[in-house]
């Protein structure tokens, strides 16, 4: 159960030493546009992936003029800090360095709703397989050995594809594939199936008892090759060897996998923006409901929660969140008054990146 209880944002954007401890529940940031509210949810995502979902250039999210960024936090009783520059990049908990951020990742599951980060439903296959892999992981933790034992293998072919052709090496790499392939494939089968299973969410603003919601993988691999069947691929691959060779790359497999949304059995791209918003705010909700089955409590951030949302919405998820007991930090412009005041929400304003409980 991951729970935020103290964060100190020493630097990270424009924050600059703000400290807080949040509120076990709902903890609302209000703020105007620029003073910060993006930031403070990124700092947090930050934290729980050791990465941002804006930008991949560690310089953008060092504040102006300065090294490095910092957070330390309290999660679960685990002292964590986290530091980063461009070259050199320092997580410790409780004093102890910790050498993979996959660390980070399994001490703080977070999930984010983020008009930055973009919506799955209708996304591109990057985020589907981002969405999708985080899950896995928290799921079964050990598949991030494969994912880069994998990535690897995917290195060495793509580059005996690239410069020359080695056949006795390349086979040995697309044996790699075959096998590696096929862990992977599974795990994220067993992850889509568990998902399945989770209870219907009685959240009748976002999708009604009776419309049929439904997702299903695509491997990456073609349809005539078994994708849970290490044979089938390896054959598969030597079979295409030459035409990998001609275009210099491995174009299928795992990295190449996405999901298919439907709903009543029309597929997402016929999904109006709002529908898709709609529906990716569900799947999300059910990933974050699966795991707190799974005794995995995620940390989940909401960022402009009314600029995505109605009211009704807001309210119907916003309750059901509170009933499964998980930490929420939500922002908010402010132009309307949320009605959190009945719920056990701490609420904060956020002004140039100064940040007070109010
Ligand atoms: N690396 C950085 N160092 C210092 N300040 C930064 C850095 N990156 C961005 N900022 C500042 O952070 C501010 C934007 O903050 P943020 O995106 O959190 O705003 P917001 O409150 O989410 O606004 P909106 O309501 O428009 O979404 C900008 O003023 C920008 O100049
Ligand atoms: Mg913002």
């Amino acid at each position: 159960m991951a729970i935020i209880e103290k964060l100190h944002i020493l630097r990270f954007r424009n924050l600059n030493n703000q400290y807080l401890e949040p509120n076990t529940n709902i903890n609302l940031f209000i703020g105007g546009n620029g003073q910060g509210k993006t930031n403070l949810i990124e700092a947090i995502y930050y934290l729980g992936h050791s990465r941002s979902f804006k930008s991949k250039n560690i310089k953008d999210v060092v504040p102006f003029e300065k090294e490095f960024l910092q957070i330390d936090a309290v999660v679960d009783d685990v002292r964590v800090l986290l530091k980063k520059s461009k070259n050199k990049n320092t997580i410790l908990f409780n004093q102890q360095k910790v050498s993979s951020n996959s660390k980070l990742t399994h001490l703080m599951p977070t999930q984010i709703i983020s008009p930055d980060r973009g919506f799955v439903v209708g996304g591109s296959p990057k985020l589907k397989r981002s969405y999708l892999d985080w899950g896995v992981f928290h799921v079964n933790p050990s598949i991030l050995k494969t994912y880069k034992s994998y990535n690897k293998a995917l290195k060495n072919t793509n580059s005996l594809l690239t410069n020359n052709n080695n056949n006795k090496q390349l086979d040995h790499w697309l044996d790699q594939i075959a096998k590696l392939s096929v862990e992977i494939s599974s795990a994220r089968v067993d992850y889509i199936k568990k998902l399945k299973n989770t209870p219907f969410i009685p959240l009748k603003s976002l999708i009604k008892q009776n419309n049929k919601f439904d997702f299903l993988l695509q491997s990456g691999w073609t349809k005539d090759t078994n994708h849970l069947d290490q044979e089938s691929i390896y054959k598969y691959l030597i079979k295409n060897r030459g035409s990998f060779a001609r275009i210099k790359h491995l174009n299928y497999g795992p990295h190449k996998a996405t999901i298919d949304y439907y709903l009543n059995n029309q597929n997402e791209q016929l999904f109006s923006r709002g529908e898709q918003k709609k529906l990716s705010i569900f799947y999300w909700i059910m990933q974050v409901l699966m795991l707190v089955e799974l005794n995995i409590k995620p940390i989940v951030l909401i960022d402009d929660i009314s600029s995505e949302l109605d009211q009704e919405k807001i309210d119907s998820i916003l309750d059901f969140l509170i009933k499964l007991e998980v930490q929420i930090f939500v922002t908010d412009i402010g132009n309307k008054p949320l009605s959190l005041d009945k719920k056990i929400a701490t609420i904060y304003h956020i002004d140039k990146g100064v940040i007070v409980k109010k």
